[in-house]
């Protein structure tokens, strides 16, 4: 049945191994693989799980309330939402926060539940998206964490290249550390966990660049893309092939590249920017952007190249290639491309 995903799950297996070693031999200690690109899909998890990882990460708390049975610990990525208090306590061991209000609310939700519920806190080191900014006050809101009952502060942590797409360094890095060492000393206490990011962190891997008091990273798409994200590199030894995707051609025709008749918008109110490139071997397939973004995804076959699309219909440029009606072409996405793929519910999921 098409359109369809496959996903590669020895591969899967394979990247989260050799994520954990890679994060081993650099000093990292602690690893969350973040798998909110999967769209709790189970069947992932659960061989992400039987690595031995630390913790499974996902922004939504309804995905992590299906991974309650695999051993991680469950570790809730996006800011808890103020009103989810009592659920992120239920369904997460650990939660990423910067607002004291919502540090207060899951503490009241976990003396309610019994539980005690480890937060890491954020400081924001430029990226401009979550955390305290850093250079802001910090320690009066520490001084108030750790006089809550319910709630263990488990260390401190920064989120880099999301927003600003500002790149981890020695600096900021070393100015996170500095921050987690001033709260060590005003309170005499250890911070067991100093997080220092995402995919983007790995490009630092291998170069002594790292701080080594930063034990614990978060890692989504270097584990599912086998790339690291601070500038796209290939991680070497890692599969950048886990996921395909196959679409059906529904028609092919020999038809003219560039519209005939007055151009207004297209169906996504957008005016069409087309080059005439005279006529042309044209494949409709049968997938379009409510499943994927069309430039989130690029055929296997260089000797073809997307067109356009719409809502559900992809336009291929076969070329001189001899593909036939009901044919399949396959495609590669990336990270944006897999989360929408995932996400939709009319792409069949094939676990190989
Ligand atoms: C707070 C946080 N940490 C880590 C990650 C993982 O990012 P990446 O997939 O680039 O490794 C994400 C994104 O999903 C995130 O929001």
């Amino acid at each position: 049945m098409y359109p369809k995903l496959t996903i590669n799950l020895q591969k899967l297996v394979e990247n989260t191994n050799r994520m954990k070693d890679l994060c081993l031999e650099n000093n990292i200690t602690n690893l969350c693989v973040v798998v909110k690109v999967m769209s709790g899909d189970l069947r992932c998890i659960q061989a992400i799980s039987s690595v031995d990882i630390d913790y499974l990460g996902d922004s939504r708390i309804e995905n992590l309330k299906r991974f309650q049975e695999l051993k991680p610990k469950k570790a809730l990525m996006r800011l808890p939402m103020p009103h989810q208090a009592y659920q992120v306590v239920k369904y997460s061991d650990m939660s990423l926060n910067s607002e004291i209000d919502t540090i207060r609310k899951l503490n009241i939700a976990a003396q309610k539940q019994n539980k005690k519920h480890e937060i890491i806190l954020m400081f924001d080191m430029g990226d401009l998206r979550e955390g305290i900014f850093f250079q802001d006050p910090y320690l009066e809101i520490v001084d108030e964490i750790l006089s809550m009952d319910n709630i263990i502060l488990k260390g401190i942590g920064t989120n880099l290249t999301c927003y600003g797409g500002v790149i981890p360094s020695q600096e900021n890095l070393t100015n996170l550390v500095k921050i987690a060492h001033s709260i060590e000393h005003e309170f005499d206490i250890t911070l067991p966990i100093i997080s220092g990011g995402n995919s983007s962190s790995v490009f630092l891997f291998g170069k002594g660049l790292i701080p080594h008091e930063i034990n614990n990273l978060r890692i989504g798409e270097a584990i599912f893309l086998g790339r690291e994200t601070a500038y796209g590199n290939q991680i070497p030894y890692m599969h950048e092939d886990i996921f395909t995707l196959y679409a059906e051609i529904i028609e092919i025709k020999e038809k003219p590249s560039y519209p005939i008749g007055e151009i207004g918008m297209n169906s996504f109110g957008e005016v069409p920017q087309i080059k005439d490139l005279g006529m042309m071997k044209r494949a409709i397939l049968a997938v379009g952007k409510q499943d994927v973004q069309i430039d989130n995804i690029v055929p296997i076959d260089s000797n073809i190249s997307i067109v356009g699309g719409s809502s559900d219909h992809l336009i291929i440029d076969l070329k001189s290639s001899n593909y036939q009606l009901g044919d399949v072409i396959s495609f590669r996405p990336n990270y944006p491309g897999l989360l929408q793929l995932m996400t939709s519910k009319y792409i069949k999921k094939e676990h190989m």
